[in-house]
């Protein structure tokens, strides 16, 4: 069954709105650049790669009727945009490099007219949009070949179509293996305080065929311990150049047990989740998010409203704890800077 999760639709962002999911399945059709900002802050849309997605077409929403009489306005409406977007949430690294790109198509065109600047605009947003589905399934089929029949797969959050356009990352990787007829278990960890993994990845998992037991987060060493993890797949929200992933929140810690019980755990992401700039994991920044999240559970208050509150979206996973970063040129192993450089040495 198909998952769109974000599209251009006659002029406006059409996205699925999964803070619904899984009881609803209903779109919200962003016509201005605030509602896609709000609904990137509140995670109707989210999930790396389709914040990257957002991004272009973010820029493509605020110049379409923009009534620009030279390309300078034009630019100046691009930058303000781009300023604003990337002010919505932190650390989904892709987010912020699609916006530069849109940036330095805007730049490299600065001669064209407004109304070609817009086409040009609408085609580079389009363009972000396609790579990603290309990208999706290039990673899926080289990671696909990791998983073998019989096997029991643990995955955290969602990293699967609807934290991209339609297949998903790390979910791609199982996408790939169930396409080829493996039969495998997938356990998805449920993924507090917002319950991606229960909410969205049981959803997908399931609706693609594929046997889904959901545990809550805290039962993954269990699991471990009893053999029933053979390997692990997870997405990211930035990777340093050292290899060091940002992901949602519990990866570290599963990385962790995965090590101690000799488990290994893959990362898949795409170019646009690698951020060279960035030495090592110490300065990913990392979003800190409302303590009711934490305070309540699917809406009913479970903990006393004064006590303090530690809510980061996201942790850090050391490169040496991570066995692979799959690609969509290939798969990075062992994870050091040397490989990642390697890699992507035509990119940079
Ligand atoms: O807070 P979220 O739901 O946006 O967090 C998403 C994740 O951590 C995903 O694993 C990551 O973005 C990779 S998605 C392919």
């Amino acid at each position: 069954m198909k998952t769109e999760t974000i599209k251009w639709v006659k002029g406006s962002i059409r996205i699925i709105d999964q803070t619904l999911l899984p009881h609803k399945l209903k779109y919200i059709y962003c016509k201005d650049v605030p509602t896609l900002w709000k609904a990137i802050r509140v995670l109707s849309v989210r999930g790396a790669p389709a914040l990257g997605v957002a991004a272009g077409f973010g820029i493509l929403l605020a110049v379409k009727d923009y009534p620009a009489t030279d390309t300078r306005q034009l630019i100046k409406k691009i930058y303000d945009t781009a300023n604003y977007l990337a002010t919505s949430r932190p650390t989904a690294v892709n987010l912020f490099n699609v916006l530069d790109r849109m940036k330095r198509v805007a730049m490299a065109n600065c001669r064209v007219s407004p109304s070609r600047l817009k086409r040009i605009i609408k085609e580079e947003a389009l363009h972000v949009y396609e790579e990603d589905r290309t990208v999706c399934r290039l990673m899926g089929k080289s990671g696909g070949k990791l998983i073998k029949k019989g096997d029991n797969v643990l995955t955290v959050c969602n990293a699967g179509a609807l934290a991209t356009v339609d297949y998903g990352t790390a979910l791609g990787v199982l996408y790939n293996a169930h396409e080829k007829g493996k039969r495998f278990k997938a356990y998805a960890c449920e993924t507090r305080p917002l319950l991606q993994g229960a909410r969205l990845t049981a959803w997908e998992l399931i609706r693609a065929g594929i046997d889904t037991t959901l545990i809550c987060d805290n039962m993954a060493a269990a699991l471990m311990k009893q053999g029933k993890v053979d390997i692990i797949f997870a997405g990211a929200d930035r990777i340093a150049a050292n290899g060091d992933t940002a992901n949602k929140i519990g990866t570290y810690s599963l990385a962790v047990l995965a090590r101690y019980h000799r488990i290994p755990l893959y990362v898949v992401a795409p170019y646009s989740t690698f951020d060279l700039a960035i030495p090592n994991g110490n300065t990913i920044p990392i979003e800190q998010r409302d303590k009711q999240e934490v305070l309540g559970f699917a809406g009913q208050r479970t903990a006393p409203g004064n006590v303090k509150v530690f809510n980061p979206a996201f942790d850090v996973t050391d490169a040496k704890l991570i066995t692979g970063i799959i690609t969509e040129l290939g798969i990075i192993q062992p994870v050091n800077r040397s490989n990642i450089k390697k890699l992507f040495k035509h990119k940079t």
